[in-house]
């Protein structure tokens, strides 16, 4: 098993020592610096902590598709602000604001390609079934975003229809980082499927997660406005679930002009007025506390310290907002 002081070192370095092309600047300096500015590192992670637990080397055939993971993220978040229309980013201005939205288009794209590149790194045995997992899911985050997208002109959303375009925006690209890490250290395969379903729980789980800290977070460790779903009238599990409880406030709610930044602050104070008479932020946490356990049970047949391993993982991931 290779050690959690290990991948933290080789995470470091990797994104330290990361290279993209030098010229046309103006298409690889959006990729430089949405590198420099971090984030969790969530998905490299979970890659190397999988291929580590059957492993005891890392070697460019997991840093490079494990890098590859991050780059595509980091390229779906590109595109992402464009498309929430969001000014902030890991605490800083997002592409398209510092430079402009054609810049973000290419600049994204360019990454998922990148992106690609580092995932055919892996070995030449495992190359096929890869691609196939990291296609799949790349698809399937396109997916859920252009669900996500759908859901904002949409007055009602279901809950369940919420948790499928969750489970495809987000929760399928840390089960494919899951999957991966043990793909590509030839663990056995129902082993791998566990991990994806260990990484998914937990996905849905962040991403509640991330809807509730949009609303009752704190800016400064958040990295993004506070409030942005309620402006954008994004179907998050919060909005969803207080329209189950309050339609009617809610639809009146929700109606309220949000131009200017007054009309916002004044929109965001009154959703969450209701999210708060309706007992919102706790059933939130509940539902987290339910998907967090849900991911736990998966991973039941795995050795003891891997199962710690993955325990302290999760409870880091979701801790966010106990
Ligand atoms: C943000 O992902 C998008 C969601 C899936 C909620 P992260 O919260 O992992 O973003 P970074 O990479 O740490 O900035
Ligand atoms: C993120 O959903 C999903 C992807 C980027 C694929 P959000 O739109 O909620 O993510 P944030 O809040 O902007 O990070
Ligand atoms: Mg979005
Ligand atoms: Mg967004
Ligand atoms: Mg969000």
């Amino acid at each position: 098993m290779i050690s959690e002081a290990t991948i933290d070192h080789a995470i470091k370095e990797l994104f330290q020592h990361i290279e993209f092309q030098a010229e046309p600047a103006r298409l690889y300096d959006p990729l430089r610096y949405m590198v420099s500015i971090g984030g969790k590192r969530l998905r490299p992670r979970l890659c190397l902590t999988t291929y580590g637990f059957y492993q005891d080397t890392l070697g460019p055939e997991i840093l490079q598709p494990a890098a590859g993971l991050e780059v595509f993220h980091t390229f779906t978040l590109i595109h992402d602000d464009i498309m929430d229309r969001s000014p902030l980013r890991r605490g800083h201005e997002t592409v398209w604001k510092k430079w402009d939205q054609d810049t973000a288009i290419l600049s994204g794209d360019v990454m998922y390609i990148d992106a690609c590149k580092r995932i055919t790194q892996v070995s030449p045995a495992v190359l096929p079934a890869a691609l196939d997992l990291f296609f799949t899911t790349a698809a399937e985050v396109m997916d859920g975003q252009q669900l996500d997208m759908d859901f904002e002109r949409m007055e009602v959303v279901p809950m369940e229809k919420y948790m499928q375009m969750i489970g495809l925006k987000t929760a399928v690209l840390l089960a494919c980082s899951a999957k991966m890490g043990a793909l590509v250290a030839n663990a056995p395969m129902a082993h791998a499927d566990a991990l994806y379903a260990y990484a998914y729980d937990l996905g849905l789980a962040f991403q509640v997660a991330d809807d509730y800290l949009d609303a009752y977070g704190d800016e400064k460790v958040f990295g993004k406005p506070i409030g942005a779903d309620i402006v954008q009238n994004k179907k998050s599990w919060l909005i969803v679930k207080a329209y189950e409880c309050l339609p009617e406030e809610m639809t009146a709610a929700l109606a309220l002009p949000a131009g200017t930044a007054q009309e916002q602050a004044h929109k965001i104070a009154s959703v969450k007025a209701l999210y708060d008479s309706a007992g919102i932020p706790a059933l939130a946490r509940a539902q987290i506390a339910s998907l967090h356990e849900s991911a736990i049970g998966r991973i039941r047949d795995l050795a003891p310290e891997a199962r710690t391993v993955l325990e302290n993982f999760a409870q880091k991931l979701v801790g966010r907002t106990a």
